[in-house]
């Protein structure tokens, strides 16, 4: 396999085959990125919920590894599905789970049981409830073994959200150092809650707080997690809440979206900062961010977010085959206060490439066709306010500009922006063919904008990273032009540096 078929992202996630969806158990344990991920092995369309896996030393290139978990009773008798979680190092075998000198690696997740049953356990269950279970894995990641003597761990959600038992989901754990204790937050998607727990050995769960509804509420609450971050790169932390909402997304764009909180996190409670409840703090503006989810085992200042990149109105149906879905580049982020706010930046991680740059004093009105094309692209844009209305740079351009990708600046918003109303393929969702846009201060005029492009998907990151912007589209194979255009009047002091990406399948 190589990876070449139509609309295949050259440098970013996929599955080989078959339906994915939300990033699971990010982790980094001795020298390998470990990568699981929702997953149907029996189709391209949700289903038989499992946990595939891939694994990767750079966060670049990714090996794909058998299935993790497989849905109990796989393919014909489903009784369990492991929907979405998270893994931690046990370093300390705070669970018992180790053996000899080897310390376990711990995933929580949720069990969606298809079918009322009584589990080996001996526990019941209703159908469609979800509880929440862990499994441990002895040889570093590679195989799992769920803890059927026990599991659920957490069979049902508090007394006083009982008719709650079919949307309570998607632990994300940590270990909080200060307290000694696991910390894991969950959902009640419907009531837009996150529960916290905390226990002192991953088995025995205790309820000692709650969080939410705040900000962005039009949609359920899905897949929340929790992590501190150095503010302004300094010594003090701030801890930062992340929860995907579906529908409820950004403005303009009326399915799903992730948002995040910055607060304070004492090792039971979150207390947000009072300026970031005020409004929706979005981790990205674009339509296709969903499921969001960071890497356990990294050095505090090195978090690395990745999502699931489509949108919950028409990820089902997105014309890609054999696979289905893609995550976004990783995201190195980090903490910046920008106008008294502690705001998130975040920068991609790509592997090594050749670039090479342009700059012009002046460009008139109208567009430029640059000289180089490209479907895999890194472009660094920078350019300044002058007599221009906008300036953007068009991507996966067709030669008639006929089919094209718009991403651009409105110095007048004072907006990035996303335009795929003419990207290619839009037929499948009616609202795909849209305009997205975050608001974007230049500095001193000056903006400046990073553009990847791939076979299927722009990624903008704005400024320094303050906004970004994910948008699938699905242009025509020979769309690969590239031009700057200038919108109402000249533009001053344009630089582009670009690199052809090569594809990390390879
Ligand atoms: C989010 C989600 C999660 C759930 C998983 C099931 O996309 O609905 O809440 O755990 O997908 O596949």
């Amino acid at each position: 396999q190589n990876y070449t078929e139509r609309y295949r992202p050259q440098f970013h996630f996929t599955p080989a085959k078959n339906w994915m969806n939300d990033p699971n158990g990010l982790i980094y344990h001795e020298g390998t990125y470990h990568l699981f991920y929702q997953h149907n092995p029996g189709g391209i369309s949700w289903g038989a919920m499992s946990w595939g896996h891939a694994t990767s030393s750079d966060l670049v290139h990714w090996e794909h590894q058998p299935v993790a978990l497989l849905a109990r009773g796989y393919p014909d008798n489903i009784t369990e599905m492991f929907f979405s979680g998270t893994a931690v190092f046990d370093a300390q075998n705070t669970s018992g789970f180790g053996s000899g000198d080897k310390a376990p690696l711990v995933a929580m997740y949720t069990s969606h049981y298809p079918v009322a049953q009584t589990l080996p356990s001996g526990k019941t269950v209703d159908a469609n409830q979800q509880s929440q279970s862990i499994a441990y894995s002895l040889d570093d990641g590679m195989t799992w073994t769920t803890y059927d003597s026990v599991n659920p761990v957490i069979l049902n959600p508090p007394e006083e959200y009982s008719d709650q038992i079919h949307d309570f989901r998607d632990p994300a754990v940590l270990w909080h150092e200060e307290n000694q204790r696991w910390v894991s937050v969950m959902s009640l998607p419907g009531l837009r809650k996150l529960l916290i727990y905390t226990s002192t050995n991953l088995k025995d769960w205790e309820l000692v707080s709650e969080f939410g509804p705040v900000n962005a509420i039009g949609g359920v609450w899905e897949c929340p997690s929790m992590f501190p971050l150095p503010l302004d790169g300094g010594e003090e932390l701030k801890w930062v809440v992340q929860i995907s909402l579906n529908p409820g997304g950004p403005a303009g764009n009326t399915g799903s979206g992730t948002q995040y909180v910055v607060g304070q996190f004492d090792g039971t409670t979150f207390t947000p900062d009072a300026n970031s409840v005020t409004q929706s703090n979005w981790v990205d503006w674009g339509p296709d961010f969903y499921a969001a989810l960071t890497f356990s085992g990294l050095p505090v200042e090195d978090r690395v977010d990745i999502a699931w990149m489509t949108n919950l109105r028409y990820g089902g149906a997105t014309p890609t085959d054999p696979w289905r879905s893609a995550f976004t580049v990783p995201r190195r982020l980090s903490l910046k206060t920008t106008n008294g706010k502690a705001t998130l930046i975040q920068e991609p991680i790509l592997g090594d490439a050749d670039y090479s740059s342009t700059h012009w004093d002046i460009l008139p009105a109208g567009s430029t066709k640059l000289d180089f094309t490209g479907k895999a692209l890194d472009i660094v844009l920078s350019f300044s306010e002058s007599e221009s209305t906008q300036f953007s740079i068009i991507v996966q351009a067709s030669s008639d500009l006929s089919e094209q990708t718009q991403v651009g600046y409105d110095f007048e918003k004072k907006e990035v922006f996303v335009n795929r109303t003419v990207s290619g393929v839009s037929g499948f969702d009616d609202t795909f063919a849209g305009v997205f846009s975050a608001p974007l201060e230049s500095v001193e005029g000056k903006v400046i904008l990073r553009v990847l492009v791939d076979w299927s998907s722009v990624e903008v990151f704005g400024g320094a990273g303050e906004v970004t912007l994910a948008s699938l589209i699905f242009p025509s194979d020979e769309s690969s032009d590239v031009y700057l255009f200038s919108t109402g009047g000249s533009t001053n002091d344009i630089e582009v540096k670009a690199a052809n990406i090569k594809s990390v399948w390879v």
